[in-house]
């Protein structure tokens, strides 16, 4: 891949160039026009060529968008309904924040074609509660939309009704997934569910409801501009399109950065962060945000491509890149990553609110070098134990990091064990 792909404006190239507060400039930059080609579609037509396009979530997860509609539009029932998760929650994340405070009428006009190839008549922005100039923002474009007829009554002399209504977090990570997301806009506390049902079959009030990313909704118009064929041409086979970027820790130039998928770790690194500063040394690099894994530097040519990472059994999640140079103490970080979502553990089921704990607590004896070989089997009994049996992706991805660790930088825990060894022969 030439350097010419690296940066790919797409998503991001209205950012700066025009007022999000106007929809006239959104408008006159060819805005809602997608929306105008997609009235004229089938909802199935719609939905081929979304299917064709490849795109996947941006959420995180990765599952096709095109499947995704596809459940909703043939689930049964008059009443479904469509949610934009933008409660971007995970550490090391912002890319949605830019995309609402940048270019909201984009991901309104996803969430539009998104409903009307499903005949989905009532839609909800679920907006972290934290991020006010973004809500701010959003429900200023949802107004001037209503006015000028992209939402409400009769869109564009359609026939087709739908609106949407913003709904505000309360500040849980949890409740970016979503069964928890479905409880809290139920008005019940931000507990995860077991699936199946999936929300697609059996969502909110238990009806058929998409959710999806602010990204992956702000891919729709795109594909239906250029078709589905055209899109399926940018980034690689398995991971088409581009994405969103959020790139931090001990880089120069830290920032968001639109790339086209199939780019290397490294390239964003060197090329877009302009490496570390005073050129020292990476230790390590966190994909995803705080429950992704990290790799060290000689695996940073890997590519952001679904394929390529699944053979590592790596993922980029949603985007997040963080770069830590040589002077971080590995531990210490994995310690802040446990805490973080042993606190934000929602505590209804034992593997991850009693298992993080207990991460914790062994954390703490190689900290401090107390700990002993048995207490490494301990630590990769419950990593395994929570990622397999947590009813929710909150456990199921908390221990990631400890894990990629242990395959990677194992020697961070060995040595401790021997220093441990050392002193007690020293001190007898
Ligand atoms: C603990 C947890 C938090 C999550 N937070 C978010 C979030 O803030 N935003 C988001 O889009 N997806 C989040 N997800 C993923 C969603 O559950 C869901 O997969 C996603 O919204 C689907 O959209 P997509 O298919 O467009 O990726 C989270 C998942 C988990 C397990
Ligand atoms: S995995 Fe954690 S956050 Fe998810 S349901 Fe269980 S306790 Fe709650």
């Amino acid at each position: 891949m030439s350097d010419q792909y690296l940066s790919k404006n797409m998503l991001t190239r209205r950012f700066g160039v025009i007022n999000p507060e106007s929809i006239e400039e959104y408008i006159n930059d060819g805005g809602y026009s997608a929306l105008k080609k997609a009235l004229s579609l089938k909802g199935s037509e719609i939905i081929e060529e979304i299917k064709r396009s490849g795109l996947k979530g941006r959420g995180g997860a990765a599952f096709p968008t095109g499947l995704k509609m596809e459940a909703v539009n043939l689930a049964e029932g008059s009443s479904k309904y469509i949610i934009c998760n933008a409660d971007e929650g995970e550490p090391g994340n912002f890319k949605d924040r830019y995309l609402m405070e940048n270019d909201p009428h984009q991901i309104i006009e996803g969430i539009v074609i998104c409903a009307y190839a499903s005949k989905i008549n009532h839609g909800y922005f679920f907006i972290r509660g934290e991020y006010i100039k973004a809500t701010k923002i959003v429900e200023h474009a949802l107004d001037q939309a209503r006015a000028e007829g992209y939402l409400g009554d009769n869109i564009l002399d359609s026939g087709f009704n739908f609106d949407i209504e913003v709904y505000k977090g309360a500040g849980a990570y949890v409740c970016g997934e979503e069964f928890s997301l479905l409880a809290t806009l139920e008005g019940r506390a931000g507990r995860a569910a077991y699936k199946p049902p999936f929300p697609t079959i059996c969502g909110l009030y238990n009806k058929p409801t998409q959710i999806n990313n602010v990204e992956t909704f702000c891919n729709i118009p795109h594909i239906l501009q250029m078709g589905g064929a055209a899109f399926s041409k940018i980034g690689t086979p398995s991971s088409t399109g581009t994405k969103l970027i959020c790139l931090s820790g001990n880089i120069r130039q830290p920032g968001l950065y639109e790339v086209e998928l199939g780019t290397s770790v490294k390239d964003i690194i060197e090329k877009l962060g302009m490496g570390v500063p005073r050129n020292r040394k990476i230790k390590m690099v966190q994909l995803g945000g705080a429950s992704g894994p990290v790799i060290p530097e000689s695996m940073l040519a890997i590519k952001l491509d679904n394929q390529d990472m699944q053979k590592h059994n790596l993922s980029f999640g949603s985007g997040a890149v963080i770069v830590m140079d040589d002077r971080i103490d590995v531990l210490d970080i994995l310690k802040r990553i446990i805490k973080f979502f042993h606190h934000e553990s929602c505590g209804k089921c034992t593997p991850c609110r009693e298992g993080l704990l207990q991460i914790l607590i062994l954390l703490d004896r190689f900290i401090d070098e107390t700990a002993n070989e048995s207490d490494l089997q301990l630590l990769e009994i419950l990593i395994e134990t929570i990622s397999l049996t947590s009813i929710c992706g909150l456990g199921q991805a908390a221990p990631t990091a400890v894990k990629s660790v242990l395959e990677y930088f194992r020697e961070e825990f060995t040595d401790r064990i021997h220093t441990t060894a050392s002193a007690l022969k020293g001190g007898s």
